[in-house]
């Protein structure tokens, strides 16, 4: 395995290795796979399904099938599913470089000509960035006019405000779109396990380092590297970053070799850097390296008016997913969309409307069908109880009345008529109150 190892390394092809259908799918939506090496007889899961699948998740990616005693007939099968090989096992891991090399080569010929077409039509391609709104129409202009140029970009905003989605943008309409796109998430490790993931190790560099690891910053060369949660990078590792962005090289994790590198770097974080800074938490010349264009993404509560076209975008997008047939929402559901503050941004947004629509019965998303939060958030003129959650089932009751005499203002048989009880028990009610 070292040895097949070694060889992909010396042809700088990276490897991941998973043991379900699931696994595959969660790395695919988060690292840069080119090339799926699969058995063909996969347990649990029809190959057409699962090939399908990661066409959805990812349509350039390729799968080549291995197969101990498949038939023609599979092979045949499977390539009119869409696989780009087949092989028979065992096959010398030098073919399976050669192989994986030309998948990659149809691929890169795939961008390029998603490019030029780009480049032919003279426009940028941002229609996945949904915002129409004033402050998204900035950042959008924002993106467009930096993405063409070499430059570092800081990302900031609140959690779920679609910073990511900024970083994607601006790698895939980079002269850097062929190239890989390689994300780091740099809260996720601790020091030691985060230097090696950016800058690789050595193999005997630690414990535990038993075959050399080709860092991200190798991967991404040529490309774009996003550095996600940059505010949780410890100092010691700040340093060495301060290095890779002045003097463009770096060495492995416990090696000598200096590695040169061409990266465009993109930073994120939902901290405020200037706070770290004065914290001594932070690096200032880092910060400066990292901030040549600062991008600030605003909350959803700032741009309301995107509401209504970001539901209708993740409506299309869970139907296609999930295979639901959501129509619409209905104007009181939205309403209350609208009046919510979303404190977890448009990745909140996105949770409330595939719950509402995993539980709508029809074809229309009504207020009922939306996560209880956002109901019990609504404020007093609307339609709503406001019901805090210690209360009793007696208080409940006392509010739910107290409300009702007001919107009746004050008429006891009208309200009882909208309460659904007897006059005579809600003077009773009333009195006992
Ligand atoms: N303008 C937008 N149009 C469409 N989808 C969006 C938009 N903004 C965000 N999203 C979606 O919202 C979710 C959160 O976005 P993203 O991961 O980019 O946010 P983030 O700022 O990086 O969040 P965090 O700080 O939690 O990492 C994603 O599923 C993304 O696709
Ligand atoms: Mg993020």
């Amino acid at each position: 395995m070292e040895k097949d190892n070694q060889l992909f390394e010396k042809k700088k092809i990276g490897v991941y290795t998973v043991f379900s259908a699931r696994e595959v799918y969660e790395t695919l939506k988060i690292e840069p796979i080119n090339i799926i090496l699969c058995e063909y007889h996969l347990p649990k899961i029809k190959t057409s399904t699962f090939l399908k699948k990661i066409k959805t998740i990812k349509p350039d990616v390729e799968l080549v099938f291995l197969s101990e005693g498949a038939t023609l007939s599979n092979a045949i099968d499977a390539m009119k599913d869409g696989a780009y090989d087949f092989y028979e096992i065992p096959v010398k891991p030098r073919l399976l470089a050669t192989v994986i090399e030309k998948a990659i080569e149809k691929q890169l010929l795939f961008l390029e000509k998603i490019e030029l077409e780009k480049k032919v039509r003279g426009m940028f391609n941002f229609e996945d960035i949904h915002g129409r709104s004033k402050p998204m129409q900035y950042v959008i202009n924002l993106i467009s006019s930096i993405a063409q140029k070499n430059t570092n970009v800081l990302i900031t905003g609140e959690t779920g405000t679609g910073k990511e989605m900024v970083a994607k943008s601006i790698h895939y309409n980079s002269p850097r779109a062929s190239k890989p796109f390689i994300k780091v998430n740099c809260g996720a490790f601790n020091e030691g396990v985060l230097e090696s993931e950016i800058f690789g190790h050595e193999k005997g560099a630690f414990t535990g380092a038993i075959i050399k690891r080709v860092g991200r910053f190798e991967l991404a060369d040529e490309g774009t590297i996003f550095l996600d949660e940059i505010g949780d990078m410890t100092l010691s590792t700040q340093i060495k970053l301060l290095r890779v962005l002045q003097e463009k090289e770096f060495e492995r994790v416990g090696g000598n070799e200096t590695i040169k590198v061409n990266i465009r770097v993109l930073a994120a974080t939902n901290q405020d850097l200037n706070k770290l800074i004065e914290e001594k938490k932070f690096r200032q010349d880092l910060y400066y390296r990292l901030n040549i264009v600062h991008i600030e993404v605003p909350p959803l509560r700032d741009r309301k008016d995107d509401i209504p076209l970001l539901v209708s975008h993740f409506i299309n997008n869970f139907n296609e997913e999930k295979e639901y047939a959501i129509k619409g929402i209905n104007k009181n559901a939205m309403q209350i969309l609208l009046n919510y503050t979303w404190p977890g941004n448009v990745r909140e947004l996105e949770n409330a409307v595939e719950a509402a629509m995993a539980l709508a019965p029809g074809h229309v998303i009504e207020a009922k069908y939306l996560p209880s939060f956002l109901l019990l958030s609504q404020p007093q003129h609307a339609d709503f109880y406001q019901i805090p959650q210690h209360f009793t089932l007696q208080e409940a009751e006392k509010e739910i009345i107290r409300f009702t005499l007001e919107k009746t203002k004050g008429n006891k048989s009208k309200a009882a008529r909208l309460l659904g009880i007897g006059l005579r028990t809600l003077q009773r009610k009333v009195l006992c109150a």
